[in-house]
C-alpha cells in the first residue's frame, strides 16, 4: 500500500469517546494510520465527540470527518449511511464497529464484503455460526479481523498466562470473577438497547473475563449457566441489570462470574472487577488474584470529578489513560491502547504481505499466535454468549457447548436426556 491506511469508525459512543478515537488520533500522530472519519446513527454524539475537551486537549490540531456532517439536524436518523461509507472506500483500509453488540454482525460482514480490514469491540458477534461465517469471509478475502480484547493487554494477564502455561501453578479448578459497571450507566444510550432480548451484564463484561481464564490457560469452557435479575432502565425498557453466571471448564474447573450495571457512583471506582483461580497442584495449591479494581492508586479530588461525580477515586493508571510526555498535548497509555495499537498493526501487516495467498499466510500466524483476538481463534466466546443467551432466557437452564470444529453447538443441558 503506497499511503497509511484510512479509518472509518462506525459508532460514535462511549466506547469510541474513551479509548478508541484517541487511541487512532495516537496513531495517526504516529503516522501508522491515515484520515479518520466517524459514523453514528445521527449527529448528536459526533458533536459530543467533536467538542469533547479532554480529546482536544490532548491532540491539537486533529480532527475527524464527522458522519452525518454535524450540520445534520440531531434528530435525523441515517441507518443506512455507514453502509455507503464502506461501499465509498477504496480497498483494504480499516473499519471499527464500535455499534452495539447486536449490531456487530452486520457492520463487520458489511466491511469484508467492501473489502476492508476489521477492528470490532467485544464480543465479536452473539451466535458462533457467525463467527464462523465472518472467519470464512476475512480468509476467503485475505483480510484481518481483530476483536478488541483488551483486558489480553494488560500487563497482569500476559504474566499470567506465560507462568499458567509453565506449569508454575497447577490446574485451574475453582474460580471467581467481577467486573460491576458504574450505576450511572443506565443513563445512558445504553437503555435504548441494552435491553432483555438483546443483551445482559454477562454478554456486555463477563465475556472480558471469560476470554481471559481461556487466554491464560487455554481450556475451553463446556457449560454456562446463567440468571439474571430484571429491572427498568430510566427510559421505562426493561434490562437484565445484574447477572450471575457459573462456567464449567473442559477440565471440570468452575468459575463464577458476577455482572451489572450497579457500582455506586459516589464509590471510588470506576467499577468493580478482579479475577481469582485456584490450581490444583502436587500436594498443594496455586492461585492467581488480579485486583483490578484497586490497583493501588487513590485520589482524593476537591471537586467531585470522579467517575459518577465521586471525589474519592481508585484511580487505575493500567487502562487508559492520557498523560503527558514530550510531544504536543497529551499521550495515551495503558492496555487499552495497546490493544488498539497491536489490531491496527496487524492489520497493516497482512496488508504488507502481499498477494491473498502471503496475507492469508500472516492472518494465520496471528490467530495461532493467539495473542490478537480474531475470529478464529476467540470464537469460544461466541459459543459462551449463545449458550449464556439461551441460559438467561431460561432463568438460568445450564446450556452445555460441544466442541466439534465448525459444527460446535450449543443446547440445553437437560434436551440431551442429563440431568438438570
Ligand atoms: N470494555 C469494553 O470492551 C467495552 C466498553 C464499552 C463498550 N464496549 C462495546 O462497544 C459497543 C458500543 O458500546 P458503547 O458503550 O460505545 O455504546 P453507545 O450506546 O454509547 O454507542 C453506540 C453508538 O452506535 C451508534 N450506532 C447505532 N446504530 C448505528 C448505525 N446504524 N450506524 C452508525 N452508528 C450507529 C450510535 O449512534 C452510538 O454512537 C458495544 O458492543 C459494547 O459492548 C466495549
Amino acid at each position: 500500500m503506497s499511503r497509511n491506511m484510512d479509518v472509518l469508525v462506525v459508532g460514535g459512543g462511549m466506547i469510541t469517546a474513551d479509548l478508541i478515537l484517541p487511541s487512532l488520533y495516537q496513531l495517526q500522530r504516529k503516522e501508522v494510520i491515515g484520515e479518520i472519519t466517524v459514523c453514528a446513527l445521527t449527529s448528536g454524539p459526533l458533536r459530543a465527540l467533536a467538542e469533547n475537551q479532554e480529546i482536544r486537549g490532548a491532540f491539537p490540531g486533529q480532527a475527524f470527518t464527522a458522519q452525518p456532517p454535524l450540520a445534520d439536524p440531531p434528530e435525523k436518523n441515517r441507518p443506512e449511511l455507514f453502509e455507503q461509507l464502506i461501499a465509498r472506500m477504496p480497498p483494504r483500509h480499516l473499519v471499527v464497529a464500535a455499534v452495539p453488540d447486536q449490531m456487530h454482525y452486520a457492520v463487520v460482514m458489511q466491511a469484508l464484503r467492501g473489502n476492508q480490514h476489521v477492528l470490532c469491540v467485544k464480543p465479536l458477534v452473539l451466535r458462533h455460526a457467525q463467527a464462523l461465517e465472518i472467519e470464512a469471509e476475512a480468509r476467503q478475502r485475505g483480510l484481518f479481523v481483530g476483536v478488541e480484547y483488551h483486558k489480553r493487554f494488560d500487563r497482569r494477564s500476559l504474566v499470567a498466562r506465560r507462568d499458567y502455561r509453565m506449569g508454575r501453578f497447577g490446574a485451574f479448578v475453582m474460580g471467581d470473577a467481577k467486573l460491576i459497571e458504574p450505576y450511572y450507566y443506565r443513563h445512558s444510550n445504553f437503555q435504548n438497547w441494552f435491553t432483555i432480548e438483546s443483551t445482559d451484564p454477562f454478554t456486555y463484561i463477563g465475556c472480558h473475563y471469560v476470554d481471559l481464564v481461556y487466554f491464560i490457560t487455554g481450556l475451553r469452557p463446556v457449560e454456562v449457566s446463567l440468571a439474571g435479575v430484571r429491572g427498568k432502565f430510566p427510559n421505562g425498557k426493561e434490562g437484565f441489570l445484574w447477572s450471575s453466571g457459573r462456567v464449567r471448564w473442559e477440565n471440570g474447573a468452575l468459575l463464577s462470574v458476577t455482572n451489572g450495571l450497579g457500582y455506586p457512583d459516589l464509590a471510588a471506582g470506576s467499577n468493580d472487577q478482579g479475577l481469582v483461580m485456584f490450581c490444583e497442584g502436587s500436594d498443594r495449591t496455586g492461585m492467581i488474584r488480579h485486583d483490578d479494581h484497586n490497583r493501588g492508586a487513590a485520589y482524593a479530588y476537591l471537586d467531585g470529578i470522579g467517575p459518577g461525580g465521586s471525589h474519592y477515586n481508585y484511580v487505575s493508571p493500567d487502562f487508559f489513560r492520557l498523560v503527558p510526555w514530550d510531544g504536543k498535548g497529551l499521550k495515551p497509555v495503558g492496555y487499552g491502547f495497546d490493544s488498539i495499537e497491536a489490531i491496527v498493526e496487524s492489520a497493516r501487516r497482512v496488508e504488507a504481505a502481499g498477494d491473498l495467498g502471503a496475507r492469508r499466510a500472516s492472518a494465520a500466524l496471528i490467530d495461532e499466535a493467539g495473542i490478537v483476538a480474531t475470529p478464529a481463534n476467540s470464537s469460544i466466546n461466541e459459543l459462551v454468549v449463545e449458550a449464556a443467551r439461551m441460559s438467561i432466557l431460561a432463568d438460568g437452564r445450564a446450556v452445555t457447548i460441544e466442541h466439534d470444529g465448525p459444527a460446535s453447538r450449543v443446547r440445553p443441558r437437560d434436551a440431551q436426556g442429563g440431568k438438570s
